[in-house]
């Protein structure tokens, strides 16, 4: 390779302009979203938009790197479904903190490898600051944990550590060598990577047993008992409970500690999937949802949802350390080394990680509490969490549409009723007709929720920008869609 090929790669200079100029789009970017002035989406459907995609791989420069900012700027951005706009309010995923993202352009930069501390070490270091954060706002002294790409893989690590204490020899010699099939216990209305876990572990989705939930969406604990009954006279070993603390569909949080004392009693593992909630821990105002958090085992924290990091960035904490290990073992001895002490290998995160290379996750997550610092990030929840409530009261004062429940966190279901009574069909086919005509006019970003056969549209208010005004307005879009609609 010749050097000035070599200096096309690597340039600095290249790097300090591009680096400017890309940062100057992203501001603009930033400021039209919140203001609510740039497109929330351009829907196209994905057959007709992959045409444009369909392009021979370039086998030569098609682009300048001068030319890079402006590119992003016409083709990328405006492409993309805005985060920041005020009327995107459909799912968990945050808009992210604009100095969070910055940091995180530093981990792809320095792209440090975090297998073992070597190959990190201040990754290394910030990691375990931020998961002693995490485990003292649950509770624990001793809590100890790994950050992880997303929750689904939080809690995936922490139903292996959970199987682990069945029978030791699992991990080398496979599920079959328990007598008797492995049960995991919880709600109705946790989230797929449950079953999808028990998939993945060998234990087959029919494993994962649906607790029955209450008009609140919160798992009964007169049902858990039952069904942890009817395991132990059928013979099956359940290997976890999973409690959900801010369950996707409709944001509950099931009662933790009435749970967690029952899992005590019984010597049962309780894993609490707290992906969405566990960020209420740390306002005063909110925390208390989540009393008996500590008694679970483990806990799944996603920050990329209310800390409002971006993707992914989530935490899998463990009560008591040795657990931290029983999710997986290897022998590798191009990493792991025998001479070195304990103490010293509990510094190489991969022992503890499905992932080997692991980006360095937390920066961004520790300029932000550096930044802000707890109250700052707790306002922030509190901010969000009353925007639900007022979104909520609003709702169930508007005539033609009900509230499913009153929100927990800041997810809130409602429909669409019309102004004559519909059938179940009529009345699931128009809430989702509604939010398609949302979407495809680009107006507002919902989801839309299927419980006990009924469909609902959801909002996660996750954007602090999304006002009374908003709020009102979508009402209005919806009552229109909904009106045009019925009578077609
Ligand atoms: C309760 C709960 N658990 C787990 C997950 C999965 O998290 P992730 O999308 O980060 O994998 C979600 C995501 O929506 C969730 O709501």
């Amino acid at each position: 390779m010749t050097s000035p090929e070599l200096n096309r790669l690597f340039d600095t200079e290249q790097f300090r302009a591009s680096g400017h100029a890309l940062i100057d789009a992203l501001a603009e970017q930033l400021a039209l979203e919140l203001q609510g002035n740039a497109s929330l989406i351009q829907w196209q459907s994905p057959l007709d938009a992959e045409q444009a995609w369909e392009q021979e791989m370039p086998e030569h420069p098609v682009l300048e790197p001068h030319q890079l900012s402006a590119w992003l700027q016409q083709e990328i951005l405006p492409r993309q479904l805005a985060m920041h706009h005020p009327h995107s309010m459909a799912h968990q995923a945050a808009p992210p903190l604009p100095l969070a993202a910055l940091a995180d352009l530093v981990a792809s930069f320095s792209n440090q490898a975090m297998a073992v501390y070597e190959t990190g070490p201040v990754a290394t270091l910030i990691e375990r600051q931020l998961i002693r954060w995490l485990s003292s706002m649950i509770g624990w002294t001793h809590g100890t944990g790994v950050l992880t790409s997303g929750g689904s893989q939080a809690n995936l690590t922490a139903l292996l550590a959970a199987r682990q204490t069945i029978d030791p020899h699992i991990w080398d010699k496979g599920i079959t060598t328990v007598r008797g099939p492995l049960r995991i216990l919880t709600s109705a209305l946790s989230h797929y990577s449950i079953s999808r876990a028990a998939g993945m572990m060998g234990l087959g989705t029919e494993a994962v047993i649906a607790v029955e939930a209450d008009a609140k969406g919160r798992m009964s604990i007169e049902a858990l008992r039952q069904a942890h009954q009817a395991c132990i006279k059928r013979d099956e070993h359940v290997m976890a409970v999973v409690a959900t603390a801010g369950c996707t569909a409709t944001g509950s949080i099931d009662p933790l500690q009435a749970i967690g004392e029952y899992c005590r009693t019984q010597g049962l593992w309780l894993h609490i999937d707290a992906a969405h909630g566990a960020s209420a821990l740390l306002s005063t105002h909110h925390g208390s949802k989540l009393e008996g958090i500590a008694l679970a085992d483990s806990v799944t924290w996603d920050a990329h949802k209310l800390l409002y990091m971006p993707a992914t960035l989530s935490a899998v904490l463990f009560r008591d350390k040795a657990s931290s290990y029983r999710a997986f073992a290897q022998d590798a001895s191009y990493l792991f080394h025998q001479e070195d002490d304990r103490e010293i290998q509990d510094f190489n995160i991969s022992a503890r990680t499905l992932e080997c290379t692991k980006r360095m996750m937390g920066l961004q997550l520790l300029v932000a509490f550096k930044l802000y610092g707890r109250q700052g990030l707790a306002r922030l929840i509190e901010h969000v969490f009353l925007l639900a409530e007022q979104f909520a009261s609003l709702v169930s004062q508007t005539a033609g549409f009900e509230l499913l429940m009153p929100p927990e966190t800041n997810i809130i279901c409602f429909r669409y009723l019309g102004k004559q009574a519909l059938a179940q069909g009529a009345l699931n086919r128009l809430q989702a007709n509604i939010r398609q005509s949302l979407l495809h006019q680009g107006l507002f970003h919902l989801s839309q929720v299927s419980i006990d056969e009924n469909t609902w549209l959801r909002c996660t208010l996750m954007n602090p920008y999304t006002q009374a005004v908003h709020q009102a307005e979508l009402l209005q879009h919806i009552q229109q869609i909904g009106d045009e609609l019925l009578s077609s």
